[in-house]
């Protein structure tokens, strides 16, 4: 990491220790264990999320397919090595290019070598930037028809609502003309299956929380006390999220690139929202971006969607 980078990074771990509910954004989940852990979240019994939303791909990729139709460039936002990517790489029908796109170059670029391997007569062009910002697409030899974005997991969630729709908006851009948004969207439901999706018994998720701040005191200088903090997920129902902080048990000061903080007992640092929506509520976002949700496939316990959206 650039100096520079590492610089502007520290200062917005300051400020977002400044604001009156301490917050530290989730992009600090991911260093190397973080990574691991997450995947490791995915596989966990608790964790529906995942196994659900493959199962909604599989049980319909046939007309997933027919919808795409052939000749398409797949954009991929975020890690680019799951499961669900596969099942698409496999079925849709002589796809033009595949064009993951990721923040964290070395984990974007292994698994670009590992798909290439593995469907070797795909053209595989990896895009290293921030999703949330505009980015250039890359020219692929043969001239797609369409572009369709894929945003699986559920990551829109993890947005606040104005960040959700302005990522929307930069995918309808991304999408162009004829393109679609395929997206794996997490539904309202039971809190206690939410809650308990985020609350593992193995406490993985708890593991990747906490490690936030083990990766803060290593790459950033900082000196929390590790033991005093704990993991909490809770869903708050007025917004349809689960709000994932850090919990402090003892006052303490924390050193961070030379501010110091006092951190009360039993005070939080909000680390993570993770947003539940209704059908008609995510449409009616998806709407505002531009989209229109053209199909909206589930699975029978309407735990989560799939939902292709085009271009209204
Ligand atoms: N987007 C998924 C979700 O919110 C995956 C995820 C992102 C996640 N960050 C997480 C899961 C932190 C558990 C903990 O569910």
């Amino acid at each position: 990491m650039s100096a520079a980078t590492h610089d502007r990074e520290l200062r917005e771990i300051i400020d977002g220790l400044q604001q009156s509910e301490k917050m530290i954004s989730p992009k600090y989940f991911y260093d190397e264990r973080g990574s691991q852990l997450f995947d490791q979240i995915t596989t966990l019994p608790e964790y529906y999320q995942t196994v659900t939303e493959l199962g909604i791909m599989r049980a319909n990729i046939a007309e997933l397919s027919t919808l795409i139709g052939p000749q398409a460039s797949l954009i991929e936002y975020g890690s680019g090595s799951s499961l669900k990517t596969r099942v698409l790489l496999e079925h849709l029908v002589d796809l033009a290019v595949y064009v993951p796109v990721d923040i964290s170059e070395d984990h974007l670029l292994s698994s670009a070598r590992q798909i290439r391997s593995e469907f070797p007569g795909l053209e595989v062009l990896p895009v290293v930037a921030d999703f949330t910002k505009q980015f250039a697409l890359p020219d692929p030899t043969v001239m797609p028809l369409r572009n369709i974005v894929y945003f699986p997991g559920s990551t829109i969630g993890n947005f606040t609502d104005d960040d959700a729709r302005e990522l929307l908006r930069v995918m309808h851009h991304e999408a162009g003309a004829n393109g679609a948004m395929l997206i794996g969207v997490d539904l309202q439901k039971d809190p206690a299956i939410i809650e308990r999706a985020y609350n593992d018994s193995a406490g993985v998720t708890a593991e990747f929380n906490l490690n936030m701040l083990r990766h803060l005191n290593r790459a950033y200088g900082a000196d929390f006390d590790l033991p005093s903090w704990s993991h909490e997920a809770k869903y708050n129902e007025t917004e349809g999220r689960i709000e994932m902080r850090l919990l402090n048990s003892t006052l303490q000061t924390v050193n961070i690139g030379h501010q110091t903080f006092v951190i009360n007992e039993r005070e939080g640092i909000l680390t993570e929202y993770s947003h539940k929506y209704t059908l008609g509520g995510f449409a009616a976002m998806a709407e505002q971006a531009g989209f229109e949700v053209a199909k909206v496939w589930t699975d029978a316990g309407q735990l989560f969607s799939v939902q292709y959206c085009v271009r209204a």
